[in-house]
């Protein structure tokens, strides 16, 4: 194929295949592997340039000193927008697409070809670490949305890289567990949105996950990457693994994967070339693999040779974050319409997030932001009298009685209390999962204090992911900004006052408690495996089917406004409806379109989400929307033909403001591919009607088409096994590994801050540790180490002295290697 690629003085036409032609095996297995943490190798010899790939999902994270895929060490300032979670709540595609422009323009400028997000797995759990990062619990909300950021990133001529493929659900022993699930949720759920970005915004690359799913690791799974990825969906860029997802290079590269990140220093590059030498995969493949890999890149690396360097308006980029955040902000409650407050009405701010923003979360994705504005900094520039400031708890930690009773004294003064309350830093966190869905002790307690001091408390919450709200009866009103990256502030001091009308609805379902969630009895995995028993029922897929109350539904959100939805049209290809705004306000609907279907021969979630459309409307103002109904909306996977397909026979069409509040319903028949029926329904009663708290083993078997893979440690460690299974180390010198960096997370965790060193650390395989240390270490002294602790001690140290000399050599090679 031709292409062009800006060499160092000009553009010209390169034919990629000629190219190859001239490489040496060495050049091209090189290629395959990063030349450092961020960087993709040259060879300069034939012209051929390098890229920079840089996190993250919500903002650039371009490191130019110390790199750590943590996000501890610093990183160049850029603008910090609100994260994914938050932005799904806006419900609007072209919001993520403007928000994708300005990272885009941001990340050519500071040179990085590859921006890894957005990140898109689904929410399978409230208590994931990652949540926030995330878009929703629903496949065809995450797909759109991430479709739409997408589109912006590359309309800038940086690649997007959306991640983690796939179904990586879950923090704890992230790099070592196993996704246990049967195809169709595989399909249906966790694979739906990575297929509706891949196939409607064509994502220059893709990032394989750390977890294996049904055995095999992500980033050598053939079916994921290959027959599903490329065959079916048509994915013409690259994969790259998560940073230390590499399990076995070489079956990475004969399965689909194209480059190993970040460097191991030669390590892997070396077994690729021995491999190719032996035989155990062909030149050929390693060939195609350089092939499809240049063919993405290069057009990046010459797209963004126009304009780095550039700068950017940051004034106009923070605008561009305050507007996102005004557009996500969810209202949940507003009784006596105390929202918005009338003008100069006295305020006290309670909360230490007024002072201190909670507005990302902690990881790989965090932002060096290029200013961070807060609540006590721009409230001047709104229409309120303000009563005082009292932070009222500490962020961490216990609660403090000194700072409650100053509170209350500070809420007696004013005519409305804004608390400032939320989830802390810890609870939101890369490697750490939450351990329940409560809010801090200290703030529940203060919240009680000052709602008997003074009734008229609007809860402002921050944080990404669901919580419990038992509290929410003392509340007037509650409103919610999500993670509302460096302009949130201002967002919602603006729907406070009224200048903004809230018009998020929630991209997750708020469930009464923990208990209630589908997952719960599920996750996280024991031990190796991660049992996805409660299939297609994540969700509102759960509590619809089976009439579960929730506190708030999926799609759920208040507005200053009201809607009415009338005259229901509906053919096989769309539906019609009119929406008219019948308040006195300006404002825009979330209008859903959800599908039930009536047809029975396979089992299915009592509504499912198949068309959304934002709609902005004057007050008085109506509209007729239309809604396609597109190739997703009737399919099922069917595991008996290894394909979706459409029952034929009838289906009701659902409009509503929310999954649970409905508005308009009809029926529509839909012509079937009159495919053989998948399973015998007898065999799996809890997933017809829905009752998956308790699935059985035998029922799960008959769900997999296969015995449960045994997930139970022996007691013999591999070089797969995280280091936290050190504790069934054969020898004194693991258990004692074990105990030290078990005290050691334990007394960070007493502290309220995690070390995040240390967690990845506890959670990450052996092999990681070969993976991750920049070539220090190699995988054949990795092996050593598994040796030694598993009781041959001395056999173990001597590979591992052998293995080093062995490495320094491989190392070497590889720093010449231009
Ligand atoms: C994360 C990725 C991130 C990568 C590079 C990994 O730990 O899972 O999301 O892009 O590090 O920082």
């Amino acid at each position: 194929m031709f292409i062009s690629i800006s060499g160092k003085k000009k553009v010209r036409d390169v034919d990629i295949k000629k190219l190859i032609q001239k490489m040496t095996l060495e050049e091209k297995c090189y290629l395959l592997s990063g030349k450092d943490f961020w960087q993709t190798r040259s060879v300069e010899r034939l012209g051929l340039p390098n890229v920079t790939l840089a996190d993250g999902p919500h903002g650039v994270r371009k490191q130019e000193g110390a790199s750590d895929q943590l996000g501890l060490n610093g990183s160049l300032p850029a603008t910090c927008y609100p994260t994914a979670a938050t932005i799904a709540n806006s419900w609007d595609p072209k919001l993520g697409e403007e928000i994708g422009e300005h990272l885009g323009v941001e990340a050519a400028s500071q040179d990085v070809c590859v921006l890894l997000g957005p990140g898109m797995n689904i929410k399978r759990s409230p208590l994931c670490g990652r949540n926030f990062e995330y878009f929703s619990e629903d496949p065809y909300l995450t797909g759109k949305m991430a479709a739409g950021y997408i589109r912006g990133i590359q309309s800038k001529g940086v690649g997007a890289c959306p991640k983690h493929f796939a179904a990586n659900s879950q923090e704890l022993r992230r790099m070592a567990s196993d996704s246990v699930m049967d195809e169709r949720t595989l399909r249906e759920i966790y694979l739906t949105g990575f297929e509706i970005a891949v196939k409607e915004a064509a994502p220059r690359s893709i990032m394989t996950s750390y977890n294996r799913i049904n055995g095999v690791y992500a980033n050598e799974n053939e079916h994921l990457l290959q027959e599903i990825l490329r065959d079916d969906w048509g994915f013409d860029g690259f994969a790259v693994s998560d940073w230390g997802a590499s399990n076995d290079h070489t079956a990475g590269v004969a399965a689909g994967s194209h480059l190993e990140m970040p460097t191991t220093g030669g390590d892997s590059d070396e077994e690729l070339i021995q491999a190719v030498r032996s035989g155990r995969i062909s030149e050929a493949l390693v060939d195609r693999r350089v092939e499809e890999l240049l063919t993405a890149v290069l057009p990046l690396r010459e797209a963004v040779d126009q304009v780095k360097g550039k700068e950017y308006d940051r004034e106009a980029h923070h605008r561009m974050a305050q507007k996102a955040a005004e557009q996500s902000i969810v209202l949940l409650k507003n009784d006596h319409r105390i929202l918005p407050l009338a003008k100069q009405t006295k305020v006290a701010v309670i909360g230490d997030f007024a002072k201190t923003p909670r507005y990302q979360g902690a990881g790989s994705s965090v932002v060096n932001p290029t200013k961070l504005d807060s609540t006590l900094d721009v409230i001047k520039d709104f229409p309120l009298e303000l009563a005082g400031f009292a932070p009222g708890y500490h962020r961490t930690g216990p609660a403090d009685p000194a700072l409650e009773r100053e509170a209350a004294e500070l809420a007696k003064k004013a005519d409305v209390v804004l608390l400032y309350i939320g989830l802390d830093e810890i609870s939101e966190s890369e490697g750490l999962d939450r351990s329940n869905m409560k809010l801090p002790e200290s703030q529940i307690r203060l919240l009680q204090m000052v709602s008997d001091a003074n009734p008229h408390v609007v809860a402002v919450l921050s944080g990404g992911s669901a919580i419990e709200m038992p509290w929410i009866g003392q509340c007037e009103a509650v409103i919610h900004g999500y993670l509302s990256g460096q302009a949130g502030a201002a967002a919602m001091l603006g729907a406070i006052t009224g200048k903004v009308n809230p018009s998020g609805k929630l991209n997750e379902t708020y469930p009464l408690t923990y208990e209630d969630v589908p997952s719960a009895p599920y996750f996280p995995s024991r031990e190796r495996n991660a049992e996805y028993r409660e299939g297609l029922y994540v969700g509102y897929r759960y509590y619809e089917t089976v009439g579960k109350p929730v506190r708030f539904p999926f799609g759920y959100g208040l507005s200053y406004t009201t809607f009415t939805y009338s005259d229901l049209t509906v053919n096989e290809k769309e539906a019609s409806f009119t929406l008219a705004n019948t308040g006195e306000r300006d404002g825009a609907e979330v209008t859903q379109l959800y599908v039930c279907a009536k047809c029975s021969g396979v089992y299915r979630p009592a509504k499912e989400l198949k068309g959304f459309q934002k709609v902005f409307l004057k007050a008085g103002e109506s509209k007729r929307v239309t809604i396609p109904l597109d190739d997703k909306a009737f399919r099922y996977f069917n595991g008996k033909t290894d394909r979706f397909e459409v029952e034929g026979g009838e289906y009701e069409i659902l409009i509503g403001a929310s999954c649970a509040d409905i508005r308009l319903s009809a029926t529509v028949t839909a012509a079937g591919t009159e495919a053989p029926l998948p399973r015998d329904a007898s065999r799996l009663p809890s997933y017809q009607s829905g009752n998956i708290l308790a699935v059985s083993d035998q029922e799960f078997q008959a769900l997999l088409g296969h015995d449960i893979p045994d997930g139970y440690w022996s007691g013999e460690l591999d070089i797969n096994d995280a280091i936290c299974q050190l504790y069934y180390a054969k020898r004194w010198i693991g258990r004692l590994v074990y105990k030290v960096l078990t005290g050691l997370l334990e007394k960070s965790m007493a502290k309220g801050k995690p070390d995040l060193n240390i967690m990845f650390i506890y959670n990450m395989p052996f092999r990681g540790i070969g993976k991750m240390a920049g070539g220090m270490c190699s995988q054949y002294m990795v092996e050593g180490m598994v040796k030694a602790v598993n009781g041959h001690f001395f056999k173990g140290l001597g590979q591992i002295i052998s293995g080093f000399f062995r490495q320094r050599k491989v190392m070497k090679k590889a720093n010449g290697m231009k």
